[in-house]
């Protein structure tokens, strides 16, 4: 029966027959024995192969099977060097023996018998479709199995710049899985390209047949390094432009053509822009970002793997001039489509988000942000991002709270300095930004005399960015009673306080006086010692001295006081007789006219007065010499007088000295 259903015509058997009888003996070239064989041990269609050498184009083929007695046709006129016939027609458990004949206008002949059991031939299809990753300086081949079953594979290459060279060859068996039969081979070198064919056979099959060869594959070599990529940003009303200039790969590497994929954090997140792949096969491209941060990635890929993504990391391009949010809930407020929104966490002073929620509108439902998502007390930075043409463009960004509160905690190192009678310095250190809690809009600063009366407070505003302040027009020998806290718009947090004394008007220090009398007396003493030593070197105790000087140097001094004598001869002139006045007048007249204090006229003249004694009685010489001493102290207070009046005397009292 089961023949009967694949016996396409009872009618060729007969044909059959007779052409095999004509063939008999005849002279053409037979054609090789036919190959049956299944693709996989699960396959139920056979396939029958064999090679067949001719110009003619006008060829049939028939296959016979001999079923242990009767011949079978199972494949008539057929052009091709193939047939595949169903499991049902053929015997697969047991041997059977296989022919093919060739038929050529007038002539046939028939190809040698071939002898196997079906079932146990198993060749694969050749690998295809074969992908290809470059690891570290191995290449993995992957290729869709034909089953359920590992195979080994015959992996033959060579260097790409070396075509002529012999293939290397690797057996290897494949590992496999998810329907892909799998090798690595090792030893390779990443920089070179490479070709590679492979053919592959079944392990399990009793008879395994090695499947036909792979076409040539031409492995570029691997990308090793990410793309050297510069990129230059111009903002464009809430969009940026980004151009991307990237320097070639190796020659080797792009062999077979490469790609450079561009992909940016914004549009992975659909905000604003829908995703799009772009690809490049330039050296360079454009892209349009939004002003919130971004990153963009540019990997280079060729058909045996990819490079490490080069990531230009551009910043927030946030405004200076940042202004808090208008609203107070603007995370709430209605999407437009192609609208989304970007809230960046700010747990810091700087603008860098500790977390980044994104909104945007969902064709199901609204995404919103439940109201626990976003905190109490913690800055967001709001963006609005439109979806502008292709081009996403930032069309709002500002400040908000989703709820504010009051600072918590007071200024820091509150103090005082710099007391005067009126005025004083205050510093502190800046409420820190955890500590805020809110947009610190000012610091309140209030004061408050301490006094027995009723204390009025005064407060006023300080700019949030002071930390010090000069307090004036205060009351001399006062104290203050200083607060100052920070402020947001909901209210202010903690205060700092510090107790601030004025100098009194006056700033009679008891210390300070007591240190100024001693300074005044110390020079009230030292000034009257300097006076009493000018006085006594300008004027010395003249009268005293004098007659002791008389006395001891008799003879030197003499001639001084006859000297002197000469301005009071008035005086002297009653007591001395004429000529003794005379011949001293001449003693005197001759010392004058020497005009110096020379020794030897001192000598002279004191001779002569000596001569002037003998010439007077003893009694009389007594009575001289009181005469004299009472003319002499007569003589003093004169000079003494003189020496006030005269300049002249007094050059001679220096005179004297010099003596
Ligand atoms: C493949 O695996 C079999 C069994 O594990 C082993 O006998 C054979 O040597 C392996 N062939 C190659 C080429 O590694
Ligand atoms: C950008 O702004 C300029 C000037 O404000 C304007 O002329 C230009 O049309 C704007 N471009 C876009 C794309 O909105
Ligand atoms: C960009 O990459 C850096 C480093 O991986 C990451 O910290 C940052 O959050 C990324 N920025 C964006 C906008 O995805
Ligand atoms: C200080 O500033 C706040 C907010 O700006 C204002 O409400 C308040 O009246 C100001 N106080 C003084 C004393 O100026
Ligand atoms: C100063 O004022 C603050 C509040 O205004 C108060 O807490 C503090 O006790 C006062 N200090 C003194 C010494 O009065």
């Amino acid at each position: 029966m089961e023949t009967l259903r694949c016996w396409t015509s009872p009618h060729g058997y007969f044909i059959l027959m007779f052409l095999t009888s004509i063939s008999k003996g005849s002279t053409c070239q037979a054609p090789s024995s036919p190959q049956c064989f299944r693709q996989s041990v699960q396959e139920t269609i056979y396939i029958c192969e064999w090679d067949f050498d001719t110009d003619e184009s006008d060829v049939t083929f028939e296959l016979y099977t001999n079923d242990s007695t009767v011949i079978e046709r199972k494949c008539e006129n057929v052009k091709e060097k193939y047939c595949t016939i169903p499991e049902e027609c053929l015997i697969v458990g047991i041997d059977v023996e296989l022919w093919v004949e060739a038929n050529t206008g007038d002539s046939s002949c028939t190809s040698p018998r071939r002898t196997s059991t079906l079932k146990n031939t198993v060749k694969y299809k050749e690998p295809q479709d074969i992908s290809l990753l470059w690891l570290k300086n191995s290449l993995k081949l992957r290729w869709p199995a034909a089953e359920d079953n590992p195979a080994v594979a015959d992996v033959w290459f060579r260097q790409n710049e070396h075509p002529t060279e012999t293939w290397e060859k690797r057996l290897e068996n494949t590992t496999y899985g998810a329907l892909m039969h799998e090798v690595v081979i090792e030893n390779l070198l990443k920089t070179s390209a490479y070709q590679f064919k492979i053919r592959h056979q079944s392990t399990t099959a009793k008879n395994p047949l090695w499947s036909n060869w792979s076409p040539v594959i031409t492995v570029p070599a691997g990308l090793e390094h990410k793309p050297e990529v510069t990129s230059t940003v111009r903002l464009e009303n809430g969009t940026r432009r980004v151009e991307l200039t990237w320097k070639p790969m190796s020659h080797a590497a792009t062999i077979t053509g490469v790609n450079y994929s561009i992909n940016d954090t914004q549009r992975f997140h659909k905000c604003p822009c829908m995703k799009q792949r772009q690809v490049s096969n330039t050296k360079n491209s454009v892209i349009y970002v939004s002003l919130s941060a971004v990153n963009i990635t540019i990997i280079a890929k060729n058909a045996a793997g990819q490079s490490l993504p080069a990531i230009i990391q551009e910043p927030a391009a946030i405004p200076t001039d940042l202004k808090i949010c208008s609203e107070t809930r603007p995370h709430m407020k209605k999407l437009r489509k192609r609208t989304c929104l970007e809230l960046y966490e700010l747990k810091n002073e700087d603008l860098i988000p500790e977390k980044i929620i994104i909104l945007k509108q969902n064709k199901k439902q609204e995404k919103r942000p439940k109201e626990k998502q976003l905190e109490d007390y913690i800055r967001y930075l709001y963006f609005e991002h439109r979806c502008d043409g292709g081009k996403p463009q930032t069309v709002k960004m500002c400040l908000f709270y989703a709820k504010e509160g009051v600072p918590q905690t007071k200024p820091k190192d509150f103090m005082a300095s710099d007391e005067t009678q009126n005025s004083a310095k205050l510093s502190w250190k800046p409420i820190l930004y955890e500590d805020q809690q809110g947009f610190h809009t000012h610091y309140n600063l209030c004061m408050v005399k301490i006094s027995s009366e009723n204390d009025i407070k005064e407060c006023f505003n300080i700019s949030s960015s002071a930390t010090s302040y000069q307090m004036e027009n205060l009351t001399p020998g006062s104290k203050y009673n200083i607060s100052l806290a920070g402020a947001t718009r909901v209210g202010e947090g903690p205060v700092a306080s510090v107790v601030i004394s004025t100098w009194p008007e006056k700033p009679t220090n008891v210390g300070l006086s007591l240190g100024l009398m001693l300074i005044f007396f110390l020079l009230s003493i030292m000034f009257t010692v300097i006076c009493k030593r000018i006085k006594a070197k300008i004027l010395p105790p003249v009268p005293a001295p004098v007659i002791p000087v008389f006395d001891i140097k008799k003879q030197d001094s003499e001639v001084i006081w006859e000297r002197k004598e000469e301005v009071h001869d008035l005086t002297l002139h009653q007591l001395f007789p004429e000529q003794r006045y005379i011949s001293e007048e001449t003693t005197l007249l001759q010392g004058e006219s020497d005009g110096g204090t020379n020794m030897e006229k001192e000598k002279y003249s004191s001779d002569s007065e000596g001569s002037n004694e003998e010439c007077v009685s003893p009694d009389s010489n007594q009575a001289q010499e009181e005469e004299e001493m009472t003319a002499i102290e007569q003589v003093d207070t004169v000079l003494a007088m003189l020496t006030y009046r005269n300049g002249l005397v007094f050059d001679m009292k220096t005179q004297h000295e010099n003596m």
